[in-house]
């Protein structure tokens, strides 16, 4: 039986053990000249291994902004995060910018939202570069 032909009771009844990334009451605000803007205003969800999440919703509704969040790519001063963010329960918002690196690209990546002018996240920048020449 596929997720999709399970009851609601059924489907509600999610792995056990920890999730792998767990958000929880995220809040990623702006400071901007036209005052704050609140692109992500608590929002919550679990991601177990093995799992997929879809997350829908009108164009500006902050499904970008959530997702860069979590990958630690907000850098701009202007940006304000709160909230949880764990992966593997380890808290990504307490974790400094070098730890959220190594975890880039080995434990988490993002196919950005043009994917054909983005760099594959599951191979290395050298061997996409190789790829070409040969
Ligand atoms: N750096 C920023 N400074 C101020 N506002 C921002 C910033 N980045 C995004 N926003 C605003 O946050 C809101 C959410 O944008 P986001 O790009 O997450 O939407 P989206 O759900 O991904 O939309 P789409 O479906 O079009 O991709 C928008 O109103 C956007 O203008
Ligand atoms: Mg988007």
């Amino acid at each position: 039986m596929t997720d999709l032909q399970k009851s609601p009771a059924d489907a509600a009844q999610t792995p056990s053990g920890d999730p792998f990334l767990s958000v929880r009451d995220l809040r990623i605000h702006f400071d901007t000249d036209d005052g704050l803007v609140r692109s992500v205003d608590g929002v919550s969800f679990d991601l177990h291994k093995g799992r997929t999440l879809g997350i829908v919703g009108e164009s500006g509704s902050g499904k970008s902004v959530t997702s860069l969040g979590i990958m630690g790519l907000h850098r701009s001063k202007r940006a304000r995060i709160s909230g949880e963010i764990r992966l593997n329960g380890e808290d990504l918002i307490a974790a400094g910018p070098d730890r959220v690196r190594q975890l880039r690209g080995r434990d988490m990546a993002m196919i950005f939202q043009d994917p054909l002018t983005a760099m594959h996240p599951y191979y290395t920048v050298g061997q996409q570069i190789v790829e070409a020449y040969r």
